[in-house]
């Protein structure tokens, strides 16, 4: 199978911002141990990251007949895009919806997601290894 890791705003800070909520890890250590991750399991992925909606946007409408399932970070962008909403709902791929920090037990505005409706599944809480347990939910 084929992947497509995304990662949206400020999640390229990883690492460098509130270390005590997101780790001291950077995105590139974390997306290097999911590379390793995925390939162990005999599978491919790609990654993407921008801090833009619309590139985000971009990116999932050129997903169809490319993966077999996308794992999205779409950090602030979770709680109040419609447009990336939109976007995936208007594809075919499975998109599993991604939090490092449990965002039902922070502030009352990261309790709601307009994404996790159109999303097969979400997985939150577990730091780095949110993105593994999400990708390992396609093969399992
Ligand atoms: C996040 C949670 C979001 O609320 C926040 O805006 C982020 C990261 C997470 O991975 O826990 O930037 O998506």
């Amino acid at each position: 199978m084929k992947f497509l890791v995304m990662n949206g705003v400020n999640l390229a800070r990883t690492g460098r911002r509130e270390r005590g909520v997101y780790g001291e890890e950077t995105l590139d250590a974390i997306e290097e141990e999911i590379g390793a991750f995925v390939r162990a399991h005999g599978h491919e992925v790609d990654f993407f990251r921008s801090d833009l909606e619309g590139e985000l946007c971009a990116k999932l409408g050129q997903t169809d007949g490319v993966y077999d399932g996308i794992v999205l970070n779409a950090g602030a962008y979770t709680h109040y895009s419609y447009a990336i909403r939109d976007a995936i709902a208007g594809i075919g791929v499975p998109v599993v919806e991604v939090h490092m920090s449990n965002v039902c037990a922070r502030e009352e505005f990261r309790k709601k997601s307009v994404l996790t409706e159109v999303c097969r599944g979400e997985v939150l809480g577990f730091g780095k290894k949110s993105y593994l347990l999400a990708l390992e939910g396609f093969w399992l």
